[in-house]
């Protein structure tokens, strides 16, 4: 038996499959294939290379949220109802190539809860999800555990209801400072430091009744409203105040998830577990901590497919999607990096989640003044926002403090602060942090090209940027990283 999850129709679509074994065989995001950033649709290139990793014919479908309960939260908002049929939300290609049955669906938060739980190390945990909304619930709280037969169970503490949410109070701010809603967030977090939060009490007043039950006064889906003092605030002002009020609003919710659950392990999930500035907070909360590499509703494809297989899944690493064959090119990319400071590379199994993390990764040698400026030509970002560094786990204390209760950050999960700001300073964002991506002894391809550039600098670190061609999603294939490497003349191994 195998269990296809699924995640489509709002945004960001994705595919999982996972075997009973508990093998997780294929995970990928629709936008990889389609070429379009979120996709929301499950594309016909994304379901045709997830039917090469079937086995058998002998499989369940998963969809990660309930349509109808989504329908009805809509109805009373007063918004646009969405489709009703799981199977008109999938789209007929699936059909095609899967044949017509049933599609089994899960509640939203659950699902969530479920792509942590079930591939975290624990045994028992608290489980935390933050996001924007699934059907009804925009936090929720549960203790999960597995019975004496293996299967996770789960039980709901605690829950905040539309409209009382964070992840909408974020993506606000987002737009308010003139980014893109439901996708720049990380930029509104990475301006925070830039900015001084003098209108952090301004907002909480305004906007929320109640900061330690995370009870809003308006509903922020529908926009802001009455912000006038915010006209005239600084765009960074308003960045480092939203972070001040969202990171306030996550402390509330961990701390009575500390009062309420039964485990010390925290499992932590939904899009907003994607603020790595706000995830150092976690530690003075909790001692042990899993957030799944891709804890939005991508992710979620997992977890519709961890809910239908049941059981703990093996999870090792987020190299889930399209692979390009042959060995990591150890060899060939220390060479360039070398010559020419800065490399591509493209090669073994794409991420599964928002990050590069070595296998669809554009890798600069970090030190020195220059070498930001040159990355910069290609990636064209905003100049204030720095690069993340990808460092030998158990070089990283020497280099970085951790925060409280992070011992490790091997999917780019939380700031540190950097021990020597000025010999790299494009790893280093202008709070003197950086987003540290940690590297154990897995025997992976960034691993084994870690250590052989250590091995020749005595630097244990790379900066570590996605392999994207400018307003395109990561490079997937081959074939995207011939277009990179026309398109910028920088060579991309494989
Ligand atoms: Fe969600």
């Amino acid at each position: 038996m195998m269990y296809i999850g699924l995640s489509c129709g709002f945004h960001d679509a994705g595919l999982s499959i996972v075997a009973d074994t508990g093998n997780i065989l294929f995970a990928a995001h629709s936008e990889r294939y389609s070429k379009k950033k979120h996709d929301s649709n499950l594309c016909k290139e994304l379901i045709l290379e997830a039917r090469s990793y079937f086995v058998n014919s002998n499989f369940e479908l998963h969809y990660y949220e309930k349509p109808l309960l989504k329908a009805l939260r809509q109805f009373r908002a007063g918004q646009k109802i969405g489709p009703l049929s799981v199977k008109q939300i999938v789209g007929a290609d699936l059909y095609d190539m899967f044949g017509d049955r049933p599609i089994k669906t899960h509640v939203h938060h659950k699902t969530h809860a479920a792509a942590g739980f079930q591939t975290s190390p624990f045994t028992d945990a608290t489980v935390v999800v933050i996001d924007a909304i699934g059907e009804m619930d925009c936090i929720t709280i549960w203790d999960a555990w597995y019975d004496d037969k293996g299967y996770a169970r789960y039980k709901k503490l605690w829950s905040k209801k539309y409209p009382n949410s964070i992840g909408m109070f974020y993506s606000a701010m987002t737009q308010c400072v003139g980014l893109k809603p439901m996708d720049e967030e990380y930029i509104l977090m990475g301006m925070a430091a830039y900015g001084k939060p003098s209108y952090a009490n301004r907002m909480a007043s305004y906007y929320l009744q109640s900061i330690e039950d995370v009870e809003f006064r308006h509903n922020l889906h529908i926009g802001l409203e009455g912000n006038n003092f915010l006209s005239k605030a600084d765009d960074m002002d308003i960045a480092a105040s939203a972070q001040l009020v969202c990171e306030t609003l996550i402390e509330k919710v961990m701390m009575r998830a500390k009062r309420i659950g039964h485990s010390k392990n925290l499992v932590y999930g939904g899009g907003v577990a994607l603020n790595c500035l706000a995830n150092r907070l976690l530690g003075k909360h909790f001692h042990n901590i899993w957030i799944m590499p891709n804890p939005g509703d991508a992710g979620n494809s997992l977890g519709a497919a961890a809910l239908g297989y049941g059981k703990k899944i093996n999870w090792h690493d987020a190299f889930l999607g399209t692979q390009i064959k042959g060995p990591y090119p150890v060899k060939e990319v220390i060479n360039e990096l070398t010559n020419n400071k800065m490399v591509g590379v493209a090669s073994g199994r794409a991420e599964f989640g928002p990050r590069a993390l070595g296998n669809r990764s554009l890798l600069a040698d970090p030190r020195g003044p220059e070498i930001k400026d040159k990355v910069n030509e290609i990636k064209r970002r905003q100049k204030f926002r720095p690069f993340a560094p990808v460092i030998l786990e158990e070089y990283v204390n020497e280099y970085f403090t951790m925060p409280r209760g992070w011992h490790d950050s091997r999917y780019m999960q939380v700031i540190a602060t950097c021990r020597h700001p000025n010999l790299y300073p494009a790893i280093v964002h202008h709070d003197g942090t950086s987003r540290v991506q940690t590297v154990p002894k897995d025997g992976s391809g960034i691993r084994q090209l870690l250590e052989a550039w250590y091995k020749k600098t005595g630097c244990p670190m790379l900066l570590n940027t996605s392999l994207n061609i400018r307003g395109e999603p990561m490079v997937n294939d081959r074939s995207d990283a011939d277009r990179f490497e026309k398109l910028y003349k920088l060579k991309v191994i494989s």
